[in-house]
Parts: C-alpha cells; sequence; structure tokens
C-alpha cells in the first residue's frame, strides 16, 4: 500500500515572515484524517523559518525545495546545493518542474544529473515530468512523457527508485484552472508505472508514488485520489492558502 502524499509547491511567493505566519494558521487547524504524508516546498529564503517552525511545533510535516544544482560546491554563483539542503533537514527536493524547463530551459540531461546527486546525498527527489498542450492534442502526450522519463531516469540505480516520486503535470493544466480528467491524469500515471516496471522491475513500480499536479484543489482532490494509480498531488495555487491546502490534505 502507497502512503498517500501530498506536496505543496509554494514556488516564489512567501516571504520567510509571511510564512511563518502562514502557519501560525495552519498549525491550530492542522488535521491529517487520511494519514498522507505531507511536505510544504517553500523558497529557498523560507526553508530555515518552515523548518524551525516544524521541528519547533512537532507537526508532522515534510520540508522540500523546489530545485537545487547538481554540484556539491564550487564556483555556481546563485545556485544552492544538495549539501546546503541536507544540512537544512530538507528531505524532498522537486527536480524539473516545468516552470524549471520552460523559463530557465532546464533540460533532461540537467534533471538526470540533479536526481542522481540528490540521490547521493541522501534526498528523495519529486520528479516532473508533463507535455504541453500541442503535444496533448496531437495525442503523443504517453510517448512524450515516456520520453522525459527515459532521459531523466537514465542510470539512476535500481535500489533508488523507491525513493523516488514522481509527479505528473500536465503543462497546460497548471496554473489555469484547467485539470486533466481524473481518467486522463490516472491513464497517464499508469503508464508511468508501467515504464517503471520495464526500466526496473515490478516491485519497485509499485513502491513508487505518482502525483497528479495542475490546478489540484479542494473540489477536484476526492475525485483524483480516489484513481488507482494516482497517490498524491503536487499543489501550487492552492498550497498558499491554508483553509484550502487543510481540506486538499482531508480529501
Ligand atoms: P497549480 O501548480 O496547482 O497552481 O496548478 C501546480 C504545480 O506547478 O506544481
Amino acid at each position: 500500500m502507497r502512503k498517500p502524499f501530498i506536496a505543496g509547491n509554494w514556488k516564489m511567493n512567501m516571504t520567510h515572515i509571511e510564512a511563518i505566519q502562514f502557519f501560525d494558521d495552519f498549525k491550530f487547524n492542522y488535521e491529517n484524517k487520511n494519514n498522507c504524508e505531507v511536505a510544504f516546498c517553500p523558497p529557498f529564503t523560507a526553508i530555515r523559518s518552515v523548518g524551525t517552525v516544524i521541528e519547533g511545533d512537532k507537526i508532522d510535516i515534510k520540508l522540500g525545495a523546489q530545485n537545487m544544482y547538481f554540484e556539491e560546491s564550487g564556483a555556481y554563483t546563485g545556485e544552492v546545493s544538495p549539501i546546503m539542503l541536507k544540512a537544512l533537514n530538507v528531505e524532498y527536493v522537486i527536480l524539473g518542474h516545468s516552470e524549471r524547463r520552460e523559463i530557465f530551459n532546464e533540460k533532461d540531461e540537467d534533471i538526470n544529473k540533479k536526481i542522481k546527486a540528490a540521490f547521493n546525498n541522501e534526498l528523495k527527489p519529486i520528479l516532473c515530468v508533463g507535455e504541453q498542450l500541442e503535444i496533448r492534442e496531437s495525442g503523443k502526450a504517453e510517448d512524450y512523457v515516456l520520453g522525459q522519463l527515459d532521459n531523466c531516469l537514465k542510470d539512476i540505480e535500481e535500489k533508488n527508485i523507491g525513493l523516488l516520486t514522481i509527479a505528473y503535470e500536465p503543462i497546460w493544466a497548471i496554473g489555469t484552472g484547467k485539470t486533466a480528467t481524473s481518467d486522463d491524469a490516472n491513464n497517464m500515471c499508469k503508464a508511468i508505472r508501467k515504464k517503471l516496471a520495464n526500466l526496473y522491475n515490478e516491485d519497485v513500480a509499485e513502491k513508487v508514488r505518482i502525483q497528479y499536479g495542475g490546478s489540484v484543489k479542494p473540489h477536484n482532490i476526492t475525485e483524483l485520489m480516489a484513481k488507482s494509480d494516482i497517490d498524491g498531488a503536487l499543489v501550487g495555487g492552492a498550497s498558499l492558502k491554508a483553509d484550502d491546502f487543510l481540506a486538499i490534505i482531508n480529501y
């Protein structure tokens, strides 16, 4: 049985002070009736503050980052290393988010290096994959997403794969209010799992959690989570509102 995993991606929102204020509200209303694993991925500048609140108040929430570089240290102005994240008790790191790919030109090859660096430093990657609208409309979405997996997982050892989370995020559904139908989302998640079984084996494929992401809201989470191969959600906009995110966790 895969434990449901709901992660909030704050993107470039919330100063560290706003983050602390968010938790003032969130922690008093925190309830987790489905016993999900819950993570927040704040911007780098708020990770320390969120970590302090979570530890101080003993809230059962994991800390994640939204990106990192694949080198451990050195002359890489503006980058953050896996060692730096680990030192802040970060457990998860989102890699290959479509905004990183589209705005900052990240390639599958870079993401592959980042996944390796994450595992080398005992961080658990949340690997994002997903197609553009033109690709979906041309009927090639599955080939495209499975191709991203081939490239991003190249030479990743089987022993680490159980620690990987994959987030299927169709790009046309992110921040747009459009969601994939729960059947389309589940079909892609199933295809991803089958691909993992081909690349590795059935046992590992059954362990990997696959999240859906793209305009997940309190009104659509229940239907998504009822599907066989959707194990959680990567939530952007709705994770910035304590009430909405609590409603999503308690779908
Ligand atoms: P959204 O973002 O929930 O605001 O669509 C999801 C994501 O980009 O991870």
